[in-house]
Order: structure tokens, then C-alpha cells, then sequence
């Protein structure tokens, strides 16, 4: 760590050995970089000087590296998801433009490496590279969640996951390539680990545009705009649906190697998604009984909101149709019953996906595991019949 003991001799953010610190991270994993290298790294963290953007970012950075150090690992910092550009109702850039930038970035990032590690030109992540046949499937499956993305980006006709990297490159900006490329950290040496990260990111991107979405669709209904309101639902339940495939994507990682590297990321787990759990709480107020189980202990946040009085789409709706029933509310119970049936399909290949890559283990997120899946699964999206839509089987 030489080049982190001369920069804190002279501890400018904007000369952070980056390159070398993630280097270093990435050769054995996060959960078996060296104590010593991680007091340097807190006392680098302390040694930060100023609250520029660049010490801002650097920070962050420290504090995503140091999660198990401090004890603070969990879900959102095994993703680095406070370094990525995650959806936000404080940008100027449209919801959706701002969750297609990211996630066609992270299918670039991850099919790029893919094609890197078949073609023997990256040595990161080394054990257990897939064969030929899986690496053609992911980049299969990566581009068909890609290119709807792009084409809304106006970023061109790609037909390979090396051409969707080089547009990205293109279209991102210095910052948001950065932000990327810090964000992969690895609990371990896995090759697989790679793609599982990524596509939670993806996830999770969507997650928060959805919500943004919801959001929108609830201040829509009171302000009486039927039509804003289906609208934003509508693009709720059509991002969804076309970001199934990530799922399939998913399912291509090897059994084994999952196995291997989950054995160090207990205590993270997509349970502590705030996101999910604001989609699932903007939809209609959560029960008693599931605002007191592990879904909410791992969110208090989002608990806390729901009895502050989140207000959900189907009060918004139920007391908008009330109060001044439109000519038509068909398209907005069509979005309602197409996002519900968005949502119980996620929740369905969810379950499926679980079951096929830990069987009958506990979750990393102390749950039992695909009982609780298949339990959580039938929650009803709307409790109104008429909003909802039957259970996948
Ligand atoms: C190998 C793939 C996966 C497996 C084996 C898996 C397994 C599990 C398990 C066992 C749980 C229960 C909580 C726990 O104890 O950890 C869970 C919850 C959850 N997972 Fe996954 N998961 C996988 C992929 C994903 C992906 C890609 C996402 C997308 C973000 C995701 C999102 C969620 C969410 C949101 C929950 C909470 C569900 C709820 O509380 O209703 N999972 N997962």
C-alpha cells in the first residue's frame, strides 16, 4: 500500500490512488482484503480533507470499502448503491431516461467484461469462467434488456455486448463512468459474482424509477389528471415487464459458484431494499402482520413512512373515483391491473430463480429462505378485486 501511505502524506481527494486501492480489492475479493490495509484505508478516510465532490465521492467510496471494517455491511453497500446514479426526484433528467442511462451502462459494463474474460484479456475474478455457450447466452439475454434502453437514448442499433459498452462510453459522462466502475466490489474471486452484482444494481435502478413513477401516479390521481396517472402507471408496469429478462440473465450464473461466493456476503440481502418496499407500499397500505415481519424490520425507514400516512395509489384512486368519478377510468385500471400483473410475475420467476440456486438454505437475509418467497409471493398487490389481478402459478 505504498501508494496509499504517500498520498496521506499529502491527502488531496483528487490524487486518491483509486486504480491501485481497487486493484487491490479486486485481487482477492472484499471479504479477504487484509486488516492492515483496511486501518490504512480508514485512516485515509479520516484524513480526507474539505467537503468538495471529489472528497464527497471519495468518502462514500471509503465507506462502501470499509462496510465490514466498520460492521455496517449490508445490502446497499455490498451494491455501492450511494456511488451510482440511482433514479432521483432531484434531477432535471426524466425518471426513466435517468434508470435507461444506468442500467444500459451496468449491461455494458458487465457484458464488456464477459467478452474480456472469454477473449483472456482480464484476469479479475478468475475462478470458474463460464463456457462459450453460457457467455453467448448472457450476452443474448443482456442486449434484450439493453436495447429498448438505448433506443429511448437515441444511442443506435448494437447487436453485441462490446458495441453496447463502447455507445455507453460514449453517452456517459466521465462522472457516471467513474461511478460504474467503482461500484464492482466482490466479496470474493468468483467470475459470476460479477454478473449477480450487476444485475441487483439493475434491479435496483428499476426499483427507484418505478417508485419516482408511483409517486407521480399518486399526485396525478388527487390532482384529478386520469390520464397523467394511467401514464405513469402504464410506464411503471411496461419497464417492469421489460426488465424480466434481467431475471433469465441471472438464471445463467452457475449453481456452484453462487454457492461459493454467497458463503460471504451473509448479512446483505435484497430484503433491505427500501425501493422494493416502497413499490410494494405505494400500491395499497401493507398489513399489520407484514408491517410487523422481517420485511419491514429490514426497512424501518420505509415503515416509519407508511405510518406517517403514505399515501398509495389505491386510496389516491378509491377517493378520486369518490370525489370525481372521470368519463372513463378504464385506462387507469388497465395500468393498475397490468403493473399488478408485472409485479406477481417478478415475484413468481423471483421465487422460481431462489429456489433453483439455494434450494432449501436460509436466506443471507435470515429469513428461511424460498419458504418465505413462496409465502410473500401471494401478497396481493391491490386489495381492491377490481385493481388486482389472480396469482401466478
Ligand atoms: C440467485 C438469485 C437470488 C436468490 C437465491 C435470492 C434469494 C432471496 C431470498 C432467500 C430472500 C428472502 C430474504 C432473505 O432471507 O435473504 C430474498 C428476498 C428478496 N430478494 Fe432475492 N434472491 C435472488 C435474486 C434477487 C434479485 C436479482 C433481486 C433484485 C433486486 C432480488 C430481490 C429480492 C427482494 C426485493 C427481496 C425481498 C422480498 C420481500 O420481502 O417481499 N433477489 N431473495
Amino acid at each position: 500500500m505504498d501508494e496509499l501511505t504517500a498520498w496521506l502524506a499529502d491527502p488531496d481527494p483528487v490524487t486518491f490512488p483509486y486504480a491501485q486501492v481497487l486493484a487491490g480489492f479486486h485481487r482477492t475479493g472484499k471479504h479477504f482484503v487484509a486488516d492492515r490495509t483496511l486501518q490504512w484505508l480508514a485512516m485515509a478516510r479520516d484524513a480526507v480533507p474539505g467537503t468538495s465532490t471529489a472528497a464527497d465521492r471519495l468518502v462514500r467510496w471509503l465507506d462502501v470499502l470499509l462496510d465490514k471494517w466498520d460492521g455496517r455491511y449490508d445490502y446497499r453497500s455490498y451494491l455501492a448503491l450511494r456511488l451510482l446514479a440511482i433514479p432521483t426526484a432531484g434531477s432535471t433528467t426524466p425518471y426513466l431516461e435517468q434508470r435507461d442511462r444506468l442500467v444500459a451502462g451496468l449491461l455494458g459494463d458487465v457484458l464488456g467484461f464477459e467478452h474480456d474474460a472469454a477473449d483472456g484479456r482480464t484476469e479479475f475474478l478468475p475462478q470458474m469462467r463460464p463456457g462459450a455457450d453460457i457467455v453467448a447466452k448472457r450476452h443474448r439475454l443482456g442486449l434484450k434488456v439493453a436495447v429498448p434502453a438505448l433506443a429511448r437514448l437515441g444511442g443506435g442499433p448494437v447487436t453485441t455486448g462490446l458495441e453496447l459498452r463502447a455507445t455507453m462510453r460514449r453517452l456517459l459522462t466521465d462522472d457516471e463512468i467513474q461511478s460504474i466502475a467503482l461500484s464492482i466490489l466482490p466479496v470474493y474471486v468468483s467470475h459470476d459474482e460479477y454478473l449477480f452484482i450487476r444485475v441487483l444494481q439493475i434491479f435496483e435502478t428499476t426499483f427507484a424509477m418505478l417508485v419516482l413513477e408511483l409517486r407521480a401516479g399518486v399526485a396525478a390521481l388527487d390532482a384529478g389528471a386520469w390520464t397523467a396517472a394511467a401514464d405513469r402507471v402504464t410506464v411503471a408496469a411496461q419497464v417492469l415487464t421489460e426488465s424480466a429478462p434481467t431475471f433469465s440473465l441471472l438464471a445463467t450464473m452457475q449453481v456452484e459458484s453462487f454457492r461459493t461466493f454467497r458463503r460471504f456476503t451473509e448479512g446483505a440481502s435484497a430484503i433491505q431494499s427500501r425501493n422494493y418496499r416502497l413499490l410494494e407500499s405505494l400500491c395499497r397500505l401493507p398489513d399489520d402482520e407484514r408491517l410487523s415481519s422481517a420485511a419491514f424490520d429490514n426497512t424501518p425507514e420505509v415503515r416509519d413512512e407508511v405510518l406517517a400516512g403514505l399515501r398509495t395509489l389505491e386510496q389516491a384512486y378509491t377517493e378520486a373515483v369518490g370525489r370525481n368519478p372521470p368519463p372513463d377510468a378504464e385506462p387507469a385500471v388497465a395500468a393498475f391491473r397490468t403493473f399488478a400483473a408485472a409485479v406477481r410475475r417478478w415475484r413468481q420467476t423471483h421465487y422460481r430463480l431462489a429456489v433453483r440456486m439455494i434450494g432449501d438454505r436460509t436466506g443471507t437475509g435470515y429469513t428461511e429462505g424460498t419458504p418465505y418467497l413462496s409465502e410473500v409471493r401471494k401478497i396481493p398487490v391491490f386489495l381492491r378485486p377490481d385493481l388486482d389481478v389472480p396469482p401466478v402459478s
